[in-house]
């Protein structure tokens, strides 16, 4: 891929990085560090060691698309960044349990149970998913905040322009948390991580049908929320947003089997994983059913499909096409 694209997605990865990271923090900054100071230590460590950060951006890059394009943050934009970030990575910190895929390597470290026990590893995950619903609603508290008043002149019929403008960020910043909360539940993430520790029981066959089940859920649900929301503040309407969904949901799923694939032919020192973890676990995935060649075409099919219809939306679409493109060749 071309070298202008690599740097410039390592600059605003670096971006990205710097708005999440200064969000964790000042957030941690806030807590009582009393008695839970190892909590915070391995919330720490599990944060803050880095990862692609892929969902935050394109969480930005797609209200970028929206909103014209002059890449600043919003601080309810930060707020869902970092939230959706520690999700991702909450889910994470429990699927390399013991109970679950039992790995020990993770973003080039020893995962979180390997440092902090399973009991802190479970509670750490647990710590990071609500830290991230209280960031996100403080946006929604500072978005009502700024409209203090307004839903009380709005049901005497005199809203003026403005705050009507604010109430329609504040339903926009509600929105966003439904949607965050949503996929990352039992329709979505969780859902999917549900289904896929069911599917390694060896009783019950899985087929191409419960793959991508699981696949849409486990992996594309958090990208549908990270384009989904980027669209949603940026004030996207609902036909905009039903596209870029179903854009994040090909590009997921494309996503999870070059993870699968990666488990396969991927280097653990690229990865900053092990690797042969799905094989070690005799987990069935894309390409134990169809094959190393099918699965590649597959990811590639998805993700040019992907793009295909990103064109169609508003904006400058350039970055995003080569994101998705790029993701089609990743080694990490
Ligand atoms: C790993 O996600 C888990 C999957 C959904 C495949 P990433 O590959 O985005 O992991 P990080 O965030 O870069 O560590
Ligand atoms: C996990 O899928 C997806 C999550 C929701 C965490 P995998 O189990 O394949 O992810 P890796 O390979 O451990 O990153
Ligand atoms: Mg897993
Ligand atoms: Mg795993
Ligand atoms: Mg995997």
């Amino acid at each position: 891929m071309d070298a202008a694209f690599n740097a410039e997605l390592e600059r605003r990865t670096k971006e990205v990085q710097e708005v999440i990271e200064g969000t964790f923090r000042s957030y941690l900054q806030r807590k009582d560090h009393a008695y839970v100071h190892t909590m915070i230590e391995a919330m720490d460590y599990s944060f803050l060691a880095g990862g692609k950060r892929l969902r935050p951006l394109m969480m930005r890059e797609t209200y970028r698309l929206f909103q014209g394009g002059t890449g600043f943050v919003p601080s309810e934009l930060a707020a869902f960044m970092t939230a959706l970030e520690m999700i991702h990575t909450y889910s994470l910190v429990h699927d390399d349990l013991p109970a679950m895929d039992n790995d020990e390597y993770r973003r080039g470290k020893f995962t979180t149970w390997k440092v902090y026990g399973d009991g802190m590893a479970v509670l750490a995950g647990d710590a990071l998913l609500n830290a991230a619903y209280e960031i996100a609603f403080d946006a929604i508290q500072s978005g009502a905040v700024g409209i203090q008043g307004g839903a009380m002149e709005i049901q005497s019929d005199a809203v003026d322009a403005a705050g009507e403008a604010d109430l329609q960020r504040l339903a926009r910043i509600a929105k966003c948390g439904s949607l965050l909360s949503g996929k990352a539940g039992l329709d979505g993430m969780l859902g999917g991580q549900v289904a896929d520790v069911e599917a390694e029981k060896k009783s019950l066959s899985i087929d191409m049908e419960k793959i991508l089940f699981i696949h849409e859920r486990k992996t594309a649900a958090l990208i549908e929320t990270a384009m989904g929301i980027g669209a949603c503040l940026a004030g996207a309407d609902d036909a905009q947003l039903k596209a870029v969904l179903r854009i994040a949901r090909k590009v997921g799923v494309a996503f999870q089997i070059q993870d699968d694939i990666l488990d396969v032919i991927g280097d653990s020192k690229d990865l900053g994983k092990s690797v042969g973890s799905d094989a070690k676990s005799g987990k069935e995935t894309y390409v134990t059913l169809q094959g190393l060649e099918a699965s590649k075409a597959e990811v590639e099919r998805l993700s040019k499909e992907a793009v295909e219809e990103l064109k169609s939306l508003p904006g400058d679409t350039q970055f995003l096409e080569q994101l998705i493109l790029h993701l089609i060749y990743r080694k990490k």
